[in-house]
């Protein structure tokens, strides 16, 4: 078993940091954020993430997970360094390094012989070679290995995925030091993929951007199946029988958002326009995107008269997807700060979200329950598919709202249930 330090406490680093605990490693964590390593430490987990609880709990309990402040408290001694740190969309569509360059320059003068730094963090192409400047720079004065080994965690579903992935990718250009990082996953049930650190860099941009193409590309055939009067469930349930297409991801929506599919297609839009290709797919992709959450405000704003300004708008969901707490780039929010902005007056729901939500939308007030949310209200609109917004009492609904129209823009709710119901229904393509 190795000793392993993980910088970053985030929604990967935090689970990497348990996962390698469950698998037997002796883990230390590190954040920048005091409170967060003291909440850690105490067992509290900041983010909503299943099964996550559980195994810090156990890591904690055998003492092999142990949480510290700051990364140099993490890498004496490690045989391993995960960089698991933020890597945000720069205003030019680059990835913002600037945290894993911190990391690097805090961390070099302590490591010692034959330590491998391993990053996880989504970077451009290039990167890996990049901390191995940046480490010699700051003064690691003897061999370390520089490996890349990108992350596909999903959030709501990160310790599954971890620890039953559908692939590792470990990407370095000395296979022994690939090698030395793929036994670290001994016991995970998945194919390895070991390759050059520049395609390993790519895999990860390449299938984030793949993904996004298939969300914008079903979206577009929602808006043509609005024009044509065609169902797009019964589209893609046609498309996906193919398994070449397959049938996930595609289901339309209000556009995709998080802190990953946004930033990494125009990451990848970024590192190609660099080598001089116009990756002119992956502009439509971000441009679809971008029209998608206009087009949702257009739904709301018809259904609620033509005119937002003084209207009473209710909103269920407003984090990026369900069974996470995440609003980093939600389309939900987008939209509601846009119906804020154009006058109406908003109260939402989230089961987990609110409060912070709040705080980032001036002038949008919270519903304790999804039934004070449509109090009044002269449309409903459903923007993050939480499960439990299909299970509400629609009859207790449509007796709170004035006037029942409901804007569904994750196809949750049955059109036909909810027009015998009384509402005025509109969903996405269909
Ligand atoms: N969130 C996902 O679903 C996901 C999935 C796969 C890959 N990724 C990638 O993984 C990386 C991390 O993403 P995340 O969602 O976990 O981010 P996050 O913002 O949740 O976590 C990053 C953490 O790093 C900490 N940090 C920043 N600078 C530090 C420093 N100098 N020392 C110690 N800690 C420091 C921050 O305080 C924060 O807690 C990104 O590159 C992201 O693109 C994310």
């Amino acid at each position: 078993m190795s000793d392993v330090a993980v910088i970053g406490a985030g929604y990967v680093g935090l689970t990497t940091a348990a996962c390698f605990a469950r698998l037997g490693h002796e883990v230390r964590c590190a954040d920048i954020d005091a409170e967060r390593v003291a909440r850690l430490s105490g067992g509290e987990i900041p983010i909503l993430e299943e099964g996550l609880p559980g195994l810090v709990a156990e890591g904690l309990s055998v003492s092999r997970l142990r949480f510290v402040h700051g990364a140099s408290a993490a890498v004496v001694g490690a045989e391993f360094v995960f960089l698991c740190v933020g890597t945000p969309q720069a205003s030019d569509g680059r990835a913002d390094l600037t945290a894993v360059e911190a990391v690097c320059a805090e961390i070099a003068p302590l490591l010692a012989p034959g330590t491998v730094v391993v990053n996880k963090s989504t970077v451009p192409v290039g990167t890996t070679r990049l901390v191995a400047r940046w480490l010699a720079e700051a003064g690691v004065g003897h061999e370390v290995g520089v490996a890349s080994n990108p992350e596909f965690l999903r959030e709501g579903t990160a310790v599954r995925d971890f620890l039953q992935p559908q692939r590792i990718v470990i990407g370095c250009d000395d296979p022994a030091v690939a090698v030395r990082v793929s036994e670290l996953y001994r016991g995970v049930p998945a194919p390895t993929v070991v390759t050059d650190a520049a395609s390993a860099e790519l895999v990860k941009q390449a299938a984030n951007s793949f993904l996004a193409m298939k969300i914008s590309f079903m979206n577009a055939v929602a808006n043509v199946c609005e024009a044509v009067n065609a169902d797009v469930r019964d589209v893609a349930l046609g498309m996906g029988y193919d398994p070449r297409i397959g049938t996930e991801f595609l289901q339309p929506g209000p556009g995709f958002g998080g802190a990953c599919l946004p930033k990494d297609t125009a990451a990848l839009l970024h590192t190609a326009a660099e080598c001089g290709y116009d990756f002119s797919v992956l502009r439509g992709v971000l441009d679809v995107n971008d029209r998608q959450r206009a087009h949702i405000v257009d739904r709301i704003r018809e259904a609620a008269g033509g005119d937002l300004a003084g209207r009473r708008v209710a909103v269920l969901g407003l984090t990026f997807k369900a069974n996470t707490d995440d609003l980093r780039e939600s389309p939900a929010l987008e939209i509601t700060r846009a119906l804020v902005a154009a006058g109406a007056s908003v109260r939402a729901f989230d089961p987990v979200a609110g409060e912070a939500a709040a705080v980032m939308v001036p002038g949008l007030e919270i519903a304790p329950d999804a039934y004070a949310a449509a109090e009044g209200a002269e449309a409903l609109a459903i923007l993050t598919e939480w499960d439990q917004f299909r299970w509400l009492d629609y009859t207790r609904v449509v007796s709170a709202m004035a006037e029942p129209r409901v804007v569904d823009a994750r196809n949750l709710l049955d059109p036909a249930a909810m027009r015998r119901l009384g509402f005025a229904y509109q969903g996405v393509g269909r």
